[in-house]
């Protein structure tokens, strides 16, 4: 029986990892994580990430063959393929601080691989990396490898999104295996697809060589980013002309060159992974002596905080150019819905923003728990290119926070709703019941487009729809944004 072990049981190591068991009964699996909380809970009925369909899946192969330990030398020991799905974040100090991959945590993963190892091993990269990292880790590996072991780096980045994971894998629209172009590394890419070919169709797994498939995985969070920041921009000038940014985006979409996906026009993206990658494109770009490839790059991050600037602006001048002292329900701090993840999630902005301006903060999320939004609130980020508005809150600024379990509860008493977070709940929400427990005028700041605007108009609302023609009222007092 081949042995798997995944080094990282986050939201890629434990889920990947299960549907392959799933899928390869043949295979044992154990996901390994030096956090023992983190694989206490992947033992546990209440598994540490929300996932739809995630439940099902662990439970139909854990402690059958799939196995969740904090006993990572043994089982790394023991495996003949050994995943690396370690968190690869962007540093936060020294050279390339705010954009270079912080590797820190890959290169204590493979420095302990190579201590450990007693058998040949195919190491696969399944964290997202800087181009050019499997040398590194080659020559980590093969550095002082006096047991004569033979190691074969492989890249296999993930594609998976947060809130459609367990469709993602299970239905994936490509598998990307990238390897060294010599007899073993062929043989390593042969017997990794001869995993994947348990449930995905050949014609879906792509090889290709190492480099590739590494810059293939950044490539693509690039273009998605990319689309959305495009859509974004557009709303900006939708907001300006009187055109509605959802119409554009059908008709441009409607063009089979550039397709419908991936142009819903939004608050801002946030999420663990576009903003990192993206930043670290820039600074290998950079490194590589190209700083107009950088610059192109750099600017779908700042159109995303432009976005969430511009959000901000947006309520706080229509509001009479304060909401100081004024209850504010934001309603999901989620980064996307079907989630529980809230990295880089623009509702941290559109808070701090607010606080900034003193208003009081009622934040209802379905999955985010009070502890998660206040520790976000009050991180550090690094202070590389963001606006002013990022800067780190004192412990004052939680007391105009308060965190409720219900959106009626939150827009009780308000004087604003901005929907932050897509959750279907929110569009079932009983507006007319929700308008008569605001202060007048209520406003709603839908940041997701998930709303019906006109039925909101004709209950009494000033509502704005990023994107969409200016409330009258909106237009009147804006100042330039
Ligand atoms: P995560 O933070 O949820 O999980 C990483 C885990 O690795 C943590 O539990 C941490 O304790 C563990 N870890 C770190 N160093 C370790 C070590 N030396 N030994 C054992 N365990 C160790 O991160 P994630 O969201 O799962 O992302 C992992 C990688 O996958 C990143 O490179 C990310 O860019 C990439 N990725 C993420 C997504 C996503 O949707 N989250 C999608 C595609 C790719
Ligand atoms: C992304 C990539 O989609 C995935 O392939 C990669 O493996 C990891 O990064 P994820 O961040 O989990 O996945 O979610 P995604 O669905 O891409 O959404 C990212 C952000 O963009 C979210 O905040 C989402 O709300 C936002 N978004 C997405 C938009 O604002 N508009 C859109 O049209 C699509």
């Amino acid at each position: 029986m081949v042995k798997i072990c995944c080094i990282g049981a986050g939201y890629v190591g434990g889920p990947t990892m299960a549907m392959i068991a799933l899928k390869c009964p043949d295979i044992q699996v154990v996901v390994v994580d030096i956090s023992k909380p983190r694989i206490a809970a992947w033992n546990s009925p209440d598994l540490p990430i929300y996932e739809p369909g995630l439940d099902e899946v662990v439970k139909a192969c854990r402690d059958k063959n799939l196995f969740f330990s904090t006993d990572v030398e043994k089982h790394v020991a023991e495996a003949d393929i050994v995943f690396v799905s370690v968190n690869t974040p962007t540093k936060t100090r020294g050279l390339g601080a705010g954009k270079a991959a912080d590797l820190t945590y890959w290169e204590s993963a493979a420095r302990m691989i190579a201590d450990v190892s007693k058998s040949d091993k195919i190491v696969v990269e399944k964290s997202t990396v800087p181009v050019k990292t499997a040398e590194a880790i080659e020559k980590i590996l093969t550095h002082n490898n006096d047991k004569g072991i033979n190691f074969q780096i492989l890249s296999n980045p993930e594609f998976l999104a947060e809130g459609t994971a367990i469709e993602d894998l299970a239905k994936p629209d490509r598998v990307l295996i990238g390897g060294r172009e010599t007899p073993g590394g062929r043989k390593a890419v042969e017997a990794l697809k001869a995993v994947y070919a348990h449930w995905v169709p050949e014609d879906r797994i792509l090889t290709t060589n190492l480099w590739s498939a590494e810059l293939s995985k950044l490539a693509a969070n690039a273009f998605l980013a990319q689309r959305i920041s495009s859509i974004n921009a557009m709303s900006a000038l939708c907001e300006s002309t009187g055109a509605n940014v959802s119409e554009v985006a059908y008709a441009v979409g409607k063009d089979s060159r550039i397709g419908p996906k991936f142009l819903n026009a939004s608050v801002g993206f946030g999420g663990s992974c576009f903003q990192k990658d993206i930043l670290n494109l820039v600074y290998i770009c950079e490194c590589n002596g190209l700083p107009e490839v950088a610059h192109y790059w750099k600017q779908v991050v700042q159109i995303n905080d432009y976005q969430k600037t511009r959000f901000v602006k947006r309520v706080v001048s229509s509001m009479f150019n304060t909401v100081s002292g004024k209850k504010i329900a934001i309603l999901g701090f989620a980064f996307k819905k079907d989630t529980g993840d809230t990295r880089e999630t623009p509702a941290i902005d559109v808070c701090h923003g607010l606080l900034g301006d003193k208003a009081l903060l009622s934040i209802y999320d379905p999955q985010v728990t009070e502890d998660q939004m206040k520790r976000d609130l009050a991180m550090n980020k690094f202070d590389w290119d963001h606006p002013q508005h990022l800067q780190p809150q004192s412990p004052t600024a939680f007391k105009q926070v308060s965190v409720v379990w219900d959106a009626y509860e939150a827009t009780k008493d308000a004087h604003a709703v901005c929907i932050i977070t897509e959750w279907d709940e929110f569009k079932k929400l009983d507006y007319q019941r929700i308008y008569d427990n605001m202060q007048k005028p209520a406003f709603i700041f839908d940041g997701r487009n998930v709303l019906d605007v006109e039925s909101l108009r004709k209950i009494g609302f000033v509502v704005y729809s990023i994107g969409k023609p200016l409330d009258p009222w909106v237009k009147d007092l804006q100042v330039s944004i």
